[in-house]
Order: C-alpha cells, then sequence, then structure tokens
C-alpha cells in the first residue's frame, strides 16, 4: 500500500498562488469531488485544484510527484466504477475549466477538443458541420469527453459505430512527472511504434492527465428508425439479438431491458406513454440508421422478419422525432431509475453476444443461489449487460458477505463464456478485486509493470485498477 504526505497548509500556499480561486478547501468543494456516480461510495479530497492548461497541470503534478501527494483527476464524476474517488485524500484534480473544442477539421473529418468538453455539447458541435462523434454514453449530456476516453466508453451507439477508442486519434498527456507529450499522430492510421494513444484509452486516469484530444468523425447519419418490441421471455429476448446481426443486419442501437428496468423507469420518470402488459418479460429497443430512407424501412422489416421467430406482443415503431425522443430517455434513465429505488450493486459484463442468453440464466441462478434479485438491461447487441443486483430483502450481513463470492461465481461464468468483467464502465474502485479471473499473474505483472513506467511514485489516481 502507498503511503502518501498529507496536503499540508505551505502545499496550499503553493496551490493558491499558482491557481488562486481555482484552489478550494470548501467543504462543499470537497464533497462534490469526493464522489462519482458510483453506488453510494465517496472520499474527501484534502483540497480541489481547477487547472486551465496543460502547463498548470504539468506544475502541480510535478509538486506532488517530489511531495508524494496523491492526485486524482476528476472528469464530470458520472463514472460507475469509483474511477474519481480520491481513495486516498490528496488532491483531487478538476478538468473542468478544459472545456473549449479547439478546432473542426471539416477537411480531414476530425476534431481537436480539450478534455473537459461535455461529450453531448462536442457532438452537438460537430453535428452543426454534418459529422457525427458516435459514441454516446447514457450520461452523454453531462460526462466529459476526457472521462469517456478515460473510461473507453460506449453507449448505445458502439453495436454499429464503436466505443471511444475506435475514434481517438492523439492524445496531449501530462505525465505524472510533469512531463507534457503527444502520444500519436492526426492520421487514420499509424504503425509507428508502440500505441501509446491506445493504452491512454481505458487506463482510469491511472497513466496521465488527458488534456488534448484529437478524434476522428464520420459523416452523420440523415435518417433514422426506431422499435420497440415486447418479449414474454427474457431469454427469448436475448436470443432474438444474435438472430437480428445472422440475418445480415446492424442495427445503429440494440438495447434490451428487463421490465423491471422499463417500469421503474416509467414510475421514476412519470411516463405513462408505454402500456407494458403484466405478461411482458423484456423489451428490445431496435433502431437502424443511415442516409437512404427506403433502405432503413427494409432493414426494419427484415428485423421484423426475423422477429416472427420468437414469441413477441405487439410492435411499436415510432412515428414522431418526439416518440423517439421518449423512448431513448427512458432507456436513458434506467441507471438512475434503479439507483432511486433501491441499494444496488451494479456489474458490466460483456459476452460475445451469442452467449447473452446463458448470462442471463447465470444470472438468475446465482440470484436464486444467493437470495438476490436482479435487474437487467443495456446493449444487447455489444453483449453488454447492465446488471443491477438489489439488495432488496437481503440481510445486511448477507449483503456484506456473501455477495462478493455471488459477483466471483458470475464472473467465472463470464469468463468461461468468452467474456469479461466490464464492457464500459471500467475496473476503477470496485471491480478491482475480482482481476484475477480474466487474468493470469502473468498479465496482470505487465499491466504493473506499464503502471509503474508512467508513474514510478504511484501518485496518480492510486487504488485504482489493480
Ligand atoms: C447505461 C449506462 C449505465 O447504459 O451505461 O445506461
Ligand atoms: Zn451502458
Amino acid at each position: 500500500m502507498n503511503s502518501f504526505n498529507n496536503v499540508s497548509d505551505s502545499d496550499i500556499q503553493f496551490f493558491q498562488q499558482l491557481l488562486n480561486e481555482r484552489c478550494s478547501i470548501s467543504h462543499e468543494d470537497l464533497k462534490k469531488y469526493s464522489h462519482d456516480e458510483t453506488e453510494d461510495l465517496e472520499v474527501l479530497p484534502q483540497v480541489v485544484l481547477k487547472p486551465n492548461s496543460p502547463e498548470e497541470v504539468s506544475q502541480i503534478l510535478s509538486y506532488c510527484n517530489n511531495r508524494n501527494i496523491c492526485v486524482t483527476p476528476s472528469g464530470a464524476r458520472t463514472g460507475l466504477s469509483g474511477g474519481a474517488i480520491p481513495l486516498h485524500g490528496g488532491v483531487a484534480m478538476s478538468m473542468e475549466k478544459f472545456d473549449k473544442i479547439l478546432h473542426i477539421d471539416e477537411d480531414n473529418h476530425q476534431v481537436t477538443t480539450e478534455s473537459g468538453v461535455i461529450t453531448q455539447v462536442l457532438q452537438e458541435a460537430v453535428k452543426e458541420k454534418g459529422l457525427f462523434y458516435p459514441p454516446d454514453p447514457a450520461s452523454k449530456g453531462s460526462c466529459f469527453i476526457g472521462g469517456n476516453v478515460s473510461e473507453n466508453s460506449g453507449g448505445p451507439k458502439a453495436v454499429k459505430y464503436g466505443v471511444t477508442n475506435e475514434y481517438v486519434l492523439n492524445l496531449e498527456v501530462v505525465l505524472p512527472n510533469g512531463d507534457i507529450i503527444w502520444t500519436g499522430a492526426n492520421v487514420l492510421k499509424n504503425a509507428t511504434g508502440y500505441s501509446l494513444t491506445q493504452l491512454m484509452v481505458g487506463s482510469e486516469g491511472t497513466l496521465g492527465v488527458i488534456t488534448k484530444i484529437v478524434l476522428k468523425l464520420i459523416p452523420h447519419p440523415t435518417h433514422d428508425l426506431l422499435m420497440l418490441v415486447p418479449f414474454y421471455s427474457a431469454t427469448e429476448a436475448c436470443k432474438a439479438v444474435a438472430a437480428i446481426f445472422k440475418a445480415g443486419i446492424t442495427p445503429s442501437g440494440l438495447e434490451f431491458m428487463e421490465r423491471d428496468a422499463l417500469t421503474w423507469t416509467q414510475r421514476f420518470l412519470n411516463d405513462s406513454s408505454i402500456h407494458v402488459a403484466e405478461n411482458h418479460a423484456a423489451h428490445l429497443l431496435i433502431e437502424v440508421d443511415g442516409f437512404d430512407p427506403e433502405k432503413l424501412m427494409n432493414e426494419l422489416a427484415q428485423i421484423t422478419e426475423v422477429l416472427e421467430n420468437f414469441e413477441t406482443d405487439e410492435m411499436l415503431f415510432a412515428e414522431s422525432q418526439a416518440q423517439k425522443d421518449t423512448l431513448w430517455k427512458l432507456r436513458r434513465s434506467v441507471g438512475e431509475a434503479v439507483k432511486a429505488n433501491s441499494i444496488y450493486k451494479e456489474e458490466d459484463t460483456v459476452v460475445p453476444r451469442y452467449e447473452l442468453p446463458k448470462l442471463l440464466e447465470h444470472v438468475k441462478r446465482i440470484g436464486n443461489e444467493y437470495g438476490f434479485t436482479s435487474v437487467c438491461y443495456g446493449h444487447a447487441g455489444d453483449g453488454n449487460l447492465h446488471i443491477n443486483i438489489i439488495k432488496g430483502e437481503m440481510s445486511d450481513e448477507k449483503w456484506d458477505n456473501e455477495l462478493s463470492t455471488a459477483i466471483r461465481e458470475l464472473f467465472t461464468e463470464v469468463v468461461k463464456l468468452g467474456g469479461t468483467l466490464s464492457g464500459e464502465h471500467g475496473i476503477g474502485l470496485v471491480q478491482k478485486q475480482y482481476m484475477d479471473i480474466p487474468f493470469s499473474e502473468t498479465s496482470l505483472q505487465l499491466m504493473r509493470g506499464i503502471k509503474n513506467v508512467f508513474d514510478p511514485k504511484g501518485i496518480l489516481n492510486p487504488g485504482k485498477v489493480f
């Protein structure tokens, strides 16, 4: 275990001289930066710093590195694995001042942005030029693009367009010793040495602080169609997922929601726009997008044909933009609705998509064995299932003492199915105890070795990933 120095009065003086009012020790700020969206976890930092240039980040990091003070980079704190929790106190380094989109390069279909820009703001800015940045986590209205890079975020569009790493071309990064580097080049192909760019993506703020990002863009699709399909059996809904792809269609969204996921969200949003019948066990929300409306109608017809092989109730085809917005809002709010409903523990398992029905069966079987219920939803087209384990009637003692054994059993099955622990939420704090399931000790040693090269004193986001 690392032991770090406490932030002293003279450290605060140094930070104040550097940043003026962008250095805060107010209780309100410490509290704000003590947590992300991960369950109910919080640890207070000792000081919150809000640099606004790579040079300031560099000065802070080199100072903290010399003084052995730990630093936890902090984006919009929407993460779901505790990556932004300042576990050892020290400095919470907020990236909120890095909020400028620097250059939309229409000639090359690229954007250069600072890392504290809200993802949806970036998406809307490039859309004005007819361009598309697809990764769209549920929190896109508040999360930062730098957080998305750090967690390798996904979202519903990933099934057709891929996750964040497929769009990151080049990064400006400040290393723990204060050095400022660019990781690559602004090019679509790059066979020049090890990819430091891709190493940074998904590194959860443990290797360096990302200050600028160059992203690839694509032409923005002009049309989309959306349908909601009720199933009488959740397993059947999961089976239909691979069947759609096997018919040669790649939807731009293929989301699964178990009954409770949808009904809890309706209640949470006070929304009664959709009738969920007693015998609806799960729904698939299916979107296709592109440039040719006729082609999209054909794709929807083909999907409907595939679904005729499954027992479904009447399908809903969204007729207006407003209806599409309502359906997506319901889907995007499931996480919040579950959080509001009960004490829970969220898992972010991912398996090859054909194995999804087996994954769901394992979840329910293990739940029966250990006495918990679960609400599952997620990016079915990616085989990415968000499993919300609900405390419900489970005793505090069982919850505290047996849950990790149950999760271990679940992850072991996931890995046997060819899957892994997290598809898009990261390992952070809450999944690190399970890293021995997908990785051998040799692989973990390689990862620790990489961490050590970047951050020999271990000051940057300590206590995360391993
Ligand atoms: C979602 C978040 C929780 O898919 O990843 O809603
Ligand atoms: Zn998700």
